[in-house]
């Protein structure tokens, strides 16, 4: 049975094949995030990666939009003057958007349905797969407005694009659709906005079929190697493959060789190995 959790800006629905469904819920507001929507996903985020129903997260945006980037009024303009009030929403901003989301256990995916601007670059970049509507608009519109791409915003378009387009759209601001996001490696899949949620879906069921202590500890280990040298990311593979052993308790390595090496029921090379019975 589908399990709702609302709060103020974002609603939750972790349904039972356990997908958790997240959407920015300010659509009046094209999902702007606001200080509250900060707060709310702060608190769904943790209750995501605490509850161990959930296998896949979702994240996506009620209405038209994705999320038009930061709250220009709540999050700008109405803490401009209040240093307490900004580190509060600065902190919860980071704290979920890229903490959690770029290092959480499950599987994260952004289901982008619509507009997608500035500082929604961080949660997009924080998840590990991005699926797009083909029509979706993207764009680094600081510029327009008068600031520079701040948060972490600069740092992930230099980590995920090209110098060339990093430095293109973040001067000019100009937009591109979903289509041309996956031709700059921003998102990994972009389909006709009708079949978005029936495509997120069979991906999510994809991850489902892995082991998903196998699939957290490889997401972490692709990310976490990425500013490492060469002999740390050896010692550190190395550790953290032994620790998989001990973390997977269904021992799906051991039962991988038997059943290929030994029983020869199945090829790693095209399926994961079957569940435990
Ligand atoms: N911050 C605050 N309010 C916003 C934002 C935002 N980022 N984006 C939209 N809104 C509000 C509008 O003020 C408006 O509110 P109102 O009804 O109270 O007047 C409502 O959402 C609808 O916005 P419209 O502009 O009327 O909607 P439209 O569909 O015509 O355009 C669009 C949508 C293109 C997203 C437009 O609203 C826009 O350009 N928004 C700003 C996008 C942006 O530059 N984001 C980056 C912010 S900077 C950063 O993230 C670091």
């Amino acid at each position: 049975m589908t399990r709702r959790i609302e709060h103020s800006c974002v609603t939750t629905e972790i349904d039972d094949e356990g997908i958790a469904w997240v959407t920015f819920n300010r659509p009046e507001k094209r999902n702007a995030m606001s200080p509250q929507l900060h707060y709310d996903m702060e608190a769904v985020m943790m209750e995501i990666e605490t509850d161990e129903s959930v296998r896949v997260t979702v994240l996506t945006g009620a209405g038209d939009s994705w999320s038009a980037g930061m709250d220009l009024r709540e999050y700008f303009r109405e803490t401009d003057n209040d240093p307490t009030a900004q580190f509060r929403s600065f902190t919860a901003n980071k704290h979920w958007s890229w903490e959690i989301l770029s290092m959480s256990r499950k599987p994260t995916v952004a289901m982008v349905n619509g507009y997608c601007f500035g500082g929604a670059f961080i949660p997009l970049c924080a998840c590990d797969i991005a699926i797009t509507a083909e029509d979706a608009v993207f764009g680094l519109s600081e510029i327009n407005w008068g600031i520079l791409p701040g948060g972490i915003v600069s740092k992930v378009i230099q980590d995920f694009l090209a110098q060339r387009d990093a430095i293109f759209y973040a001067m000019t601001g100009r937009t591109f659709d979903g289509t041309k996001a996956v031709e700059m490696k921003l998102a990994n899949i972009a389909v006709p906005r009708e079949r978005l949620e029936e495509e997120t879906r069979a991906l999510a069921r994809e991850l489902m079929e892995k082991n998903p202590v196998v699939l957290g500890y490889t997401k972490q280990a692709v990310k976490a190697v990425r500013t490492m040298d060469v002999e740390m990311a050896y010692e550190y593979l190395r550790a953290k493959s032994l620790a998989l052993r001990f973390a997977d308790t269904e021992d799906t390595r051991g039962r991988g060789m038997e059943e290929f090496l030994d029983n020869k029921t199945y090829r790693p090379g095209f399926e994961p190995v079957g569940k435990k019975s």
